[in-house]
């Protein structure tokens, strides 16, 4: 790689004139004409040394260095000062040139594996049984499933789980509700059978007001369903399938799946049994007597809960068990967490994709965990999303983010009907591109703005836009009768030069995805890249180009554009369709 033989002549050059040689780092300076890429090495070390007035004359000295030590290689075509004291090496055509031929011919591998022998789990999407799939929910499957695509392309071994919220006493509540309000064949045959089972979970709430005595029997069918009662546990399951008839179709829809339990993901229920050894381990590990040295401990409120309280109020104690001793959604957690810690062997690393309201108690689970010794702080990761925000007026006067997600799925494909000419595989495509683009190009912890025509809108920043340019270059792609596979000596100019660059960021783009748990480095990317090959298309001419040689060359961009595009966007759950 050059950048090593760079970091090595650094070092070098360093050691020539007794600096340190630890930290060479590079990066790109930000304007390409400077350079492809840069080294702070003097201004970092000029303070070391009192042999230079300033750092850039440090730097100087530093090229006259390197200028000895690169002088045969054939890659690097110019090293110069820039700034302060910033060194910029400029690489060569024949570089570049090398780069494109090897991206063609699939020499190396497009994504650098520094994820083998590590293991992740990846939780997303976490729907609630018998309540609507919202916004929140499509967003955590969305993002969540970009980032396993993303640690998996990297050579991670990813486990995707999806933590679903089947257990609780709300449970114990519904079934009061069905069993006293509800008509399970109805129910059964109706067209949304959760709304339904969401109109009696709103019923009990209306009657229960009225009459106190409800909640206690709710609470009485929590313990039935506990206790394994057969008709308790029948209407539970029947709850779960019915919502996984919808869950099914939207992660049709979105093509997502999961990996662990059977495609279904491991649900706050199956942890049931782990609660109670989690509780005992809470109280081993974690007593009052010990709370300086652990930060925290788990102990009794005034009221009787169980809650771990942490030192000086760092944060808010966190509840583990009610009053009555029932368990919460904190109780599963651990205990999930527990489980994973021992099924799959320490995972380097846990993610949950949750909302950003969730933050707080993010942070009181992973200090817990940390406490318990079961993690490092490190191995825990909350990738947080924000809201959606809806300009349109039909959708912003509806409630909440409870927004039905089949009717905007459905919305969308109208939508997408005409960029797609009419053609109805090509426009759902395109609309699932662009809901998942719309969400993939921010920082996910901001709330986005739900714009339809932006979303789908072949001009700016889009995921048509992007899958249009990725159908272009196919397109021009297949108009060529041969394709040489070796690359004649060219000369490139600048329009190609662009392209060709960033082509060989590809794999930096998707390892700094993962680095900071954020796909829309990925999907600035693949806008990038797709703006610079839109320029290059309209301005050389590739089928109609002066020389065969000249011809060859831009058509090699044109694949390896074609290939770097519709891998970018299949990391981001995006699918290229065969023609716009
Ligand atoms: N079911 C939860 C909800 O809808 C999200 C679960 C998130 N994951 C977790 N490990 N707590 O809010």
């Amino acid at each position: 790689m050059i950048t090593d033989e760079l970091i090595k002549a650094l070092q070098q050059a360093a050691e020539a004139l007794s600096l340190s040689t630890d930290n060479i780092e590079l990066e790109h300076p930000a304007d390409e004409s400077f350079g492809d890429w840069s080294s702070n090495l003097a201004l970092q070390q000029a303070k070391q040394t009192d042999s230079f007035n300033n750092p850039r004359e440090l730097a100087e000295a530093l090229v006259g260095e390197l200028e000895k030590i690169l002088a045969d290689n054939q890659d690097v075509e110019e090293i110069t000062v820039a700034g302060a004291g910033f060194i910029n090496f400029k690489l060569s055509q024949q570089y570049w040139l090398d780069q494109l031929s090897s991206l063609v011919n699939q020499k190396t591998q497009l994504i650098s594996q520094s994820g083998k022998g590590k293991q992740v789990i990846v939780e997303y999407s976490s729907p609630n049984i018998a309540k609507p799939f919202t916004i929140g929910h499509l967003r955590s499957t969305i993002i969540g499933d970009a980032l396993a695509n993303i640690f998996e392309a990297l050579g991670w071994q990813v486990h995707r789980d999806n933590h679903l919220g089947d257990w609780g006493t709300q449970f114990g509540k519904l079934i009061y509700a069905i069993k006293t309000w509800g008509d399970q064949e109805k129910i059964n045959s109706s067209e949304q059978p959760i709304k339904e089972l969401v109109r009696l979970y709103v019923k009990f709430h209306e009657e229960a007001e009225k009459n106190p005595e409800l909640d206690q029997a709710g609470r009485d069918w929590f313990k039935k369903l506990e206790n394994g009662n057969e008709e308790a546990r029948k209407l539970w399951q029947w709850c779960i399938e019915l919502s996984w008839q919808e869950f099914n179709q939207i992660y049709r829809e979105l093509d997502v799946e999961f990996t662990e339990n059977d495609g279904r993901g491991y649900g706050e229920s199956h942890f049931e049994d782990l609660m109670p050894e989690v509780i005992e381990i809470l109280k081993e590990k974690l007593p009052e007597s010990q709370a300086t040295a652990n930060g925290g401990y788990f102990g009794q409120g005034e009221n009787g809960a169980w809650l771990v309280f942490f030192n000086n109020d760092e944060l808010p104690p966190l509840m583990i068990l009610k009053q009555d001793g029932a368990t919460l959604y904190s109780t599963r957690d651990l205990a999930t967490d527990y489980f994973r810690l021992k099924h799959y062997g320490e995972p380097d690393l846990v993610i949950n994709e949750v909302g950003a309201e969730q933050s707080l108690y993010f942070k009181q689970l992973y200090r817990i965990e940390t406490m318990l010794g079961w993690y490092q702080p490190e191995q825990r990761v909350h990738v947080r999303h924000g809201l959606y925000r809806f300009a349109d007026k039909k959708m912003s006067t509806r409630k909440g983010n409870v927004i039905w997600l089949s009717e905007v799925i459905k919305e969308a494909k109208e939508r997408a009907l005409e960029l797609a000419k009419g053609n109805q595989p090509t426009a759902d495509l395109v609309a699932i591109g662009a809901l998942k683009w719309n969400d993939l190009r921010s920082e996910s912890n901001r709330d986005i703005v739900f714009v339809w025509d932006e979303l789908l809108n072949m001009k700016g920043n889009s995921g048509p836009y992007v899958q249009y340019a990725a159908v272009r270059a196919q397109s021009v792609r297949d108009k060529a009768k041969n394709q040489a596979s070796s690359l004649p000596e060219q000369d490139l100019n600048e329009d190609e030069l662009s392209v060709i660059r960033w082509l060989a960021r590809f794999s930096e783009a998707v390892e700094q995805a993962a680095i900071d748990y954020a796909s829309h480095h990925l999907a600035a990317f693949l806008f990038e890249l797709a703006q610079r090959f839109n320029t290059f298309y309209n301005r050389q001419p590739i089928i109609n180009a002066e020389t065969p040689e000249q011809q060859q060359i831009r058509l090699a961009i044109t694949a390896a554009t074609r290939e770097i595009l519709t891998q970018g966007l299949m990391l981001l759950g995006i699918k290229t369709p065969e023609e716009m």
